[in-house]
Formats: C-alpha cells, structure tokens, sequence
C-alpha cells in the first residue's frame, strides 16, 4: 500500500486512487534568524554535516559545538543579518547563511574565529574527543595550505555572495531548501549583489541536483583530492548571477 507523505516526513494515510485524503499539512515559515535560533542551527549543521549526512555516530568529529564554530556559528554571530530559517511549528527546520562579500568575510573569519575554534580545539576538544582532535587539526592544516583568495579572483567578482544551506534530515526533498534559496537569492538581489557561490563535494548526492535544479552552473572543479574517507572526492564550486533590484 502507498502512503501519502506529510512535511514532516511522517507516513500518514494510505493513498486512494492517487489521491492523498485530508492530510494535515503543517505551514512552513521562512524568516529572518533571531539569536535563539542557534541551537537548533547548531544540531542541523551536526546532522547534515558528514557531505550532507549525519555526522551522529561516526566518530568523525563527536565535538558538534567545535563543528558550528568551524562551520556556520560565524554567519550566525557575526553576520545574522544574512541569515534565514525554516520553522515549522515551533520547531526550526532548516537553514540558509551567507555573505554578500566573501573577501571582507574572509578576513573577518581570520580574526574572529580561528584563534577562538583552535582555543577550544587544544584546550578541549584534544582531550574530550581525540579523534574530533585528529579531524580538525587535518581540516586546520588543509585550510592553511590553501591559497587566500585574491580580490582578482574571478570567481568572487563575478559571484562576490557564498551560502550554505542545510535542512534536518526528515524534512529533506520536501521544497524546504527551495523556499530557502529563493529567501536568500531576493535578499541579495534587494542588497544589488551581482551573484552568488558555494562549495560542494561530489559526493554530496543531495546538493549536486539541488543547486542544478536552482539554475546554479558548476563554475570550477578541483578533481581528485586526496580525502581520509573517500578516494575519489572531488571539490566543487556552483555559481549564480542574479539579477539585482537596485539596476
Ligand atoms: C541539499 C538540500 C539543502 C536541499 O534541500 P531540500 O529541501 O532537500 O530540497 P528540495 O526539496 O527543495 O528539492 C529541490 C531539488 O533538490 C534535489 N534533491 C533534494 N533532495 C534530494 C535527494 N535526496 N536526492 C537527490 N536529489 C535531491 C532534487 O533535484 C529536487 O528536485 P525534485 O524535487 O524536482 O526532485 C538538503 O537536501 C540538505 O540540507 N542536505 C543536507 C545538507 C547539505 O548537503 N547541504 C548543502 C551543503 S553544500
């Protein structure tokens, strides 16, 4: 027997004749962050964090706090103007964060946050979670090694915005990320910001289709990269241009 399917992910009545009978749909709001968002964010970034999958119960990285520092919590408290989230009921679901200007964020990131995650990293995190330990000290040492990017770069001038999204497990593929990145693409455009950008692996299954289907195109792939879990990993970057609203 097929069953219809309500937002939240639960199996609700049988299905008669192709059509779903009197399911209650729960209404699903998108709004501007609000400081007591962060906790919820905070364990959506953890579910969604292993190329789109849980991290739960992987021992890749068990510190989820040191995870969103990393991650997301520099959107959330230094750029929360740009953040957008997903509520259904009380319950936040889903998130979008971003910048308007990867450059300036760069910077900022370097100031604010890296001494405060490798504070927590030695100080907690290597003798609470040694293997977390282990995880982030290699992502440290990759971000490192990385070349800056240049105010040259051709990504970031003609695409100067970068998002991340994530949406709670359950509540996938149901149209969530979609009214998500349609939030955020109005806000930049309102903003006059000429395009947007993000990172993604190719082993994001669920990413790579989505940002098609949003009209992004894949503007740089880095090939194989050396990767402790998978051999056959691949960077990439999609982009956007948006029309603005203030030309
Ligand atoms: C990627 C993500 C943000 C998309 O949000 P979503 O609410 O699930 O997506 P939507 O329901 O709006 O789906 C839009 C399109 O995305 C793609 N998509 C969504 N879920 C998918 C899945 N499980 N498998 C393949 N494609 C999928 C499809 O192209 C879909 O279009 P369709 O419905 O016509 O098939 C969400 O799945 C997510 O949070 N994943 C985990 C975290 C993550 O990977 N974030 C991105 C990091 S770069």
């Amino acid at each position: 027997m097929r069953f219809c399917t309500s937002l939240d992910g639960e199996k609700t009545r049988p299905v008669f004749g192709g059509e779903c009978l009197s399911i209650k749909m729960s209404e699903i709001i998108i709004r501007s962050y609000q400081p007591g968002d962060e906790p919820a964010i905070e364990a959506i970034t953890y579910r969604t964090g292993f190329k789109g999958d849980d991290l739960t119960g992987r021992k890749y990285c068990d510190d989820a706090h040191l995870w969103f520092l990393i991650f997301i919590g520099y959107y959330t408290r230094y750029e929360p103007e740009h953040c957008f989230v997903a509520v259904e009921g009380e319950q936040v679901i889903g998130f979008i964060c971003g910048t308007p200007d990867t450059l300036a964020q760069e910077v900022r990131f370097r100031q604010k946050v890296v001494l405060r995650a490798a504070l927590r990293l030695f100080g907690y995190t290597s003798w609470r979670y040694p293997r977390s330990f282990k995880t982030v000290l290699g992502l440290a040492r990759q971000y490192a090694a990385e070349p800056k990017n240049t105010e040259n770069d051709p990504i970031l001038t003609q695409y100067p915005a970068h998002l991340h999204i994530n949406v709670l497990p359950g509540h996938q593929s149901q149209g969530v990320g979609t009214q998500l990145i349609r939030r955020f693409e109005n806000h930049m455009r309102g903003l006059g910001v000429s395009g947007l950008h993000l990172g993604t692996t190719s082993k994001n299954h669920k990413a790579v289709p989505f940002y098609h289907k949003m009209g992004f195109e894949l503007v740089e792939d880095s090939g194989i990269v050396p990767h402790a879990e998978f051999d056959d990993l691949r960077y990439l970057t999609f982009a956007k241009k948006l029309e603005t609203l203030k030309s």
